[in-house]
């Protein structure tokens, strides 16, 4: 029985490792992780991370061949295989902070795996890194005397976040980058036919080791790409009249460009894009590529622009002033169906609001937790609500800052009878029927499509 350890009980580690040992009954999957509180939690029914479907998956798995563990040394010592997912933030301190990948946590594994090996190994990456990465990790693994041989490979995830299992389950391709030699294909195959069990084999993609690791910054700087080419529009569309959404929906019918990722927005937020775009710069402008590294610096630049303009649109509209108006924010975590707030534009836009001295109401299904971690340095500013209903009483203004489904299904009529007047409602993922709410009696401004207001 083909035994792999992962390294990494997060987002993408967790995830990943209950599909591949709910499909693949006949390998043994071990999750370990230095955290002792998420293991723990990963063997209860109230999982760190909340992910549709996720709990089922994981159920099915748990014990039978899938397990938890803070044995990171037994873990890695019984695998022939052993995934690395643990997390690679952007560096803030020395060479390259704000921008390079912090590869300390990648290295610390590194070292561990030589250090408790005592037979071959196939190493598999699985976090997102620099491209030539795995060239300095066999480095690490094979420095010295040392008898074990590991065959690092690179297989990047591509899941999204909220929709992990289905795009596990069915993902449009599985991406392995191997060496071009006898015993990197080989190792390349194996970790093929894991996959294989489930994924057709023609959507399992196979490449040299530095393609499949470029391929993964690239996927996240193209996709980014699209969110902020679109908000540039939806900026201008504002200023004539065009509407944003009518836009998209004529671009994306032309094949070449297709429909997904054109939704206007208050800007992209999440774990991956900015960090990867930022690492993708900095590779760039270590290799001297000048021009390159700004081009991408221009996607992170437009994103931050989308959501300080947002604020400046309910300032502005707001008649310049919401010092000490109630502000109920629908939404906090960086898209639907997550409780991951990381790099969510929410915190940016409680952060500005606060700074015009707002009160800020937070309402979100499951992030709530997460924002009152983010915010705790305006945390004079800002009150927690899981009720929607309740944080919109006697509000001056609501802002939409994150699609969850729940927030179409309001009462509007209920939401705005309880609020002061004028009502605002700001929606920053064009999520609702504006019509209806101008109806209603709300002043509704929205992204790229005008505004709908009685005033004037
Ligand atoms: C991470 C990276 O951020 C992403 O770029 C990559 O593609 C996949 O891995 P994610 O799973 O979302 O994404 O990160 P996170 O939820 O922070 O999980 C990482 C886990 O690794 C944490 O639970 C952490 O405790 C663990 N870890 C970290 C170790 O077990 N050992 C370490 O040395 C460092
Ligand atoms: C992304 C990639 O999609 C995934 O392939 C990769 O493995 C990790 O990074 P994720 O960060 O989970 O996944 O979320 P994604 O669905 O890509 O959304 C990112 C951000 O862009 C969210 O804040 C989302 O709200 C925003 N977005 C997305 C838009 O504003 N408009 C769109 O049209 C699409």
């Amino acid at each position: 029985m083909t035994k792999i350890c992962c390294i990494g009980a997060g987002y993408v580690g967790g995830p990943t490792m209950a599909m591949i040992a709910r499909q693949c009954q006949d390998v043994q999957v071990t999750v370990v992780d230095i955290n002792a509180d998420r293991i723990a939690a990963w063997q209860t029914d109230d999982l760190p991370i909340y992910e549709p479907g996720l709990l089922e998956v994981v159920k099915e798995a748990r014990g039978r061949n899938l397990f938890f563990s803070t044995d990171v040394d037994q873990g890695i010592r019984d695998a022939d295989i052993v995934f690395v997912s643990v997390n690679t933030p952007t560096k803030t301190f020395g060479e390259g902070a704000g921008c390079a990948s912090d590869l300390q946590y990648w290295e610390l594994c590194a070292r561990r795996i030589k250090e408790v090996s005592t037979s071959d190994k196939i190493i598999v990456e699985k976090s997102t890194l620099p491209v030539r990465t795995a060239e300095a990790m066999e480095r690490v693994l094979h420095a010295g005397h040392n008898p074990v041989h590991f065959e690092v490979l690179s297989n990047p995830e591509f899941l999204a976040e909220g929709t992990a299992m289905e795009d596990l389950e069915a993902p449009d391709r599985v991406l392995i980058g191997g060496h071009e030699t006898p015993s990197g294909q080989k190792a390349l195959q194996t970790l093929a036919d894991i996959y294989a069990t489930w994924v057709p084999r023609d959507r399992i993609l196979t490449t040299n080791l530095w393609s499949s690791e470029l391929s993964k910054l690239t996927a996240n700087a193209f996709l980014a790409q699209r969110v902020s080419s679109i908000n540039a529009i939806s900026a201008l569309c504002e200023a004539t009249e065009a509407d944003v959404g009518e836009v998209a929906r004529a671009i994306g019918t032309d094949s070449r460009i297709g429909p997904k990722f054109l939704k206007a927005s208050i800007g992209f937020g999440g774990s991956c894009f900015k960090k990867d775009i930022l690492n993708l710069v900095y590779l760039c402008e270590s290799y001297g590529l000048k021009e390159p590294a700004e081009y991408w610096r221009q996607v992170v630049a437009l994103n931050e622009y989308q959501e300080t303009r947002f604020v400046k649109t309910m300032l502005h509209s707001m008649f310049n002033t919401i010092a000490n108006k109630r502000i109920a924010v629908f939404g906090f975590a960086f898209k639907a169906d997550t409780g991951d707030t990381r790099e969510s534009p929410s915190i940016k836009v409680c952060r500005e609001l606060a700074s015009e001295h707002a009160r800020i109401v937070v309402s979100d299904p499951q992030a709530i937790d997460n924002a009152r971690k983010d915010l705790t340095d305006i945390d004079g500013s800002v009150e927690f609500e899981l009720d929607p209903y309740k944080a919109a009483e006697g509000a001056h203004a609501i802002a939409i800052l994150t699609d969850w489904k729940e927030y179409r299904d309001l009462d509007y009529q209920r939401i705005f009878d309880g609020m002061q007047k004028p009502a605002f409602l700001f929606d920053g993922r064009n999520m609702l029927d504006h019509d209806a709410l101008y109806e209603i009696g709300f002043e509704v401004y929205s992204i790229g499509k005008g505004k709908k207001s009685h005033l004037n």
